[in-house]
């Protein structure tokens, strides 16, 4: 027998490993996994906290990112803010600790959940360089000065070692300003820094993003809205979702004296009534000193906590992006791609999964120079973050497969799978708590209750974007089969003539009465100059006899009317305008562009600092003859909404006779 025991052995060598440690030795764990990666991770971490920090004080972000490269393989992060600062005191603490943090604790919708990401950024530069980090921050209290530290992380201890501290003028009165070295490697294409950066200006609207790369012109990602996110609310845990363990660790810390107590104040949408209804049902006496609680007792209050019926939890604690929103934002970054058509974007009512509030939304861009072989964009979010990797694992994508796409117009292989096709498909979750596959939030995790919302958000965008799809094929098989009828017919008629020795016979009449539609053309114009839009819609009579019509047409929500020509009926407040048509002739042959007598709506609409390129639509219903024209002009103040330029949405559309 040996002296010692193996066990004796082993017990020498047992001793605590700090968090820094175990981060250190498990960087991936944290994104820093490649070092392509770990450059963009640095940079998402530093513009998230900006954001969430502007956020918390009611700031319109302005956010400066600079990628300096140092030397070969090293790089320097800057990214500096106009958020609230952070006070002395605290700057060595949130920089300089893992697991630090104000968000942890604190359950309401914010980009930050667990106090690693910018302390693990910093601890990556300095294992890669051997150099500290740089910060500065200014809150308004700081007078004349702002505080700036240069640090490392104590890896063994988990605090900050500050290197070097001082007060140094700064021109921002208020704000944070963090520089970080490390080795990396720069690469454009769908996971760099310019990406990242370009999906967080789409879901961030209301803020200004200057970006300069390593190399070329900065990149300013100016903001699309001055409207500021809706402060979000902290709540308290829902009882639905508590685990056991956790439920008895807060019953252990509780200020409360009695059991009834400590369930209506720390859980939401418990009140009195109700907490005296579970301590009933789990045969617990209500006025039990929750320290006491044993095992047996915390199950019993769990399982009935199930059964009794309580409200799902309020819903301020999220900060959805919204439908309009979500329009100007993808409008704004991504026009270049002059797309022929946003499908109105879907924000779905808040949901629950274990007790935690989320919510989902989902915007789908299609046509124009977008590549129309190739599978569709995906942009996912969560809590207003663009998700650049780990796209498999991720509930979004996944949400995004199960779809059978051919129901809404997109090319798919056996129903499933990424579709084919012009288009970007946008999906949003927000939640108070995102349940992330892993500490480096890169993908959510695949939860029954979010993969549905998900999909119910798909499908309803999926079916707007359908609606445009039938209504523009319709109007192609039209135009064809107005092309075909005036090729072949007057060759048909020619061969006939000749056959009877007699002169061929003019067709018009008779195209007209085979095509049989009513044929409705909309244009829109816009002048820089007096920033209107004019809008004209042209409505051609093919039918065999003359007509009345009545002309439906939707406007967006954030349209200011100017004139219209003629006078129409009735103008709604949602925005829809019935004109009741005078009799309209039987136009024979083709539509063509500036025909005599074609009726014409024409509207002229202010202030539309850019271009609408659609402009949604409009019905008619037919009752007479001929071709008719009519002009409707929209104008005015300001769009409502801000530099409103929704378009306009299709009412019916096509053409009906
Ligand atoms: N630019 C900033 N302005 C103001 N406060 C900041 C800024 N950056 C960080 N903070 C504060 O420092 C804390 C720690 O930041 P850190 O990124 O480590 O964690 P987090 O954002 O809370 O969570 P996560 O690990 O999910 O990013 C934040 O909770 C916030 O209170
Ligand atoms: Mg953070």
């Amino acid at each position: 027998m040996p002296s010692i025991s193996i066990a004796e052995e082993l017990a020498k060598k047992q001793r605590e490993i700090s968090i820094s440690e175990f981060f250190e030795r498990n960087k991936q764990i944290l994104g820093y996994d490649s070092p392509t990666k770990a450059l963009l991770t640095a940079v998402k971490e530093a513009v998230d906290n900006s954001l969430d920090a502007a956020n918390d004080a009611d700031i319109l972000p302005e956010i400066s990112v600079e990628v300096r490269k140092t030397d070969k393989d090293e790089f320097r992060v800057l990214v500096e803010d106009n958020g609230p600062g952070i006070v002395k005191r605290e700057v060595a603490n949130v920089f300089g600790r893992l697991l630090y943090g104000s968000r942890f604790h604190s359950l309401r919708q914010s980009r930050g959940q667990q106090g690693l990401g910018i302390s693990g950024a910093i601890m990556y530069g300095q294992v890669t360089t051997g150099k500290p980090a740089l910060i500065r921050s200014r809150t308004e209290e700081m007078k004349d000065a702002a505080y700036e530290v240069e640090l490392i992380i104590d890896t063994r201890r988990n605090k900050a070692s500050v290197q070097r501290e001082d007060f140094v003028a700064w021109d921002k009165p208020h704000g944070t300003r963090v520089e970080i070295p490390l080795k990396s490697r720069y690469v454009m294409g769908k996971q760099s820094p310019f990406e990242y950066l370009k999906a967080t200006a789409i879901v961030n609207p209301h803020a200004r993003i200057v970006y300069k790369p390593p190399e070329g012109e900065p990149i300013v990602f100016e903001r699309a809205t001055e409207e500021l996110p809706p402060k979000t609310v902290e709540i308290k845990p829902h009882p639905y979702g508590i685990e056991l363990g956790t439920f008895l660790a807060m019953a252990k810390e509780t200020k409360s004296h009695k059991l009834s107590g400590f369930l209506a104040e720390e859980f939401s949408r418990i009140s009195a009534r109700v907490a005296k209804e579970i301590c009933e049902k789990a045969g617990v006496p209500p006025e039990t000193k929750p320290r006491s609680l044993d095992l047996q007792e915390a199950k019993a209050i769990l399982d009935a906590i199930k059964s009794v019926k309580i409200m799902a939890p309020p819903t301020d604690c999220l900060s959805p992006i919204g439908e309009k929103l979500i329009k100007r934002g993808l409008k704004n970054v991504l026009g270049p791609l002059k797309p022929e058509f946003y499908s109105p974007p879907v924000t779905r009512d808040p949901a629950v999964w274990q007790g935690n509030p989320f919510q989902v939304e989902v915007g789908i861009v299609y046509g124009g120079d977008l590549p129309p072989d190739q599978p569709i964009e995906v942009l996912r979010f969560s809590n207003r973050v663009p998700l650049l990797y780990q796209a498999g694992a991720c509930a979004i994508m996944q949400a995004v497969q199960a779809v059978d796409w051919r129901r809404y117009g997109l090319e798919q292989r056996g129903g499933e799978g990424l579709p084919f096709g012009p288009a970007i498909v946008l999906v949003h979750v927000g939640s108070v708590k995102v349940p992330y596959t892993s500490e480096s939030k890169e993908a959510v995790a695949p939860i029954p209750e979010i993969l549905e919302e998900i999909d119910l958000a798909l499908k309803e965008c999926g079916r707007r974007l359908k609606t445009h799809l039938t209504k523009k094929e319709r109007r192609a098989k039209t135009r064809e089969k107005f092309d075909i009828v005036q090729k072949i017919l007057p060759r048909i008629a020619e061969k006939s003539a000749k056959i009877v020795g007699k002169k061929a016979p003019n067709l018009d009449a008779t195209v007209t009465k085979i095509m049989g539609v009513i044929w409705i053309e909309e244009s829109i114009a816009y002048d820089a100059k007096a920033k209107k839009h004019t809008v004209t819609i042209d409505l051609h009579n093919f039918t065999s006899a003359g007509k009345k019509f009545h002309l439906h047409a939707l406007l967006p929500r954030s349209a200011k009317l100017g004139t219209l020509d003629p006078k129409p009926k009735e103008v709604r407040e949602d925005g829809k305008v019935t004109w009741e048509l005078k009799r309209i002739n039987s136009v024979p042959g083709a539509p063509r562009p500036g025909q005599g007598g074609i009726r014409r709506v024409r509207a002229v609409r202010e202030r539309d600092q850019r271009r609408t390129r659609d402009w949604g639509g409009a019905a008619a219903r037919g009752l007479g003859t001929g071709l008719r024209r009519v002009r409707r002009v929209r104008g005015g103040a300001a769009a409502r909404g801000g530099r409103g330029r929704d378009r306009l949405r299709r009412d019916g559309g096509g053409a009906r006779g």
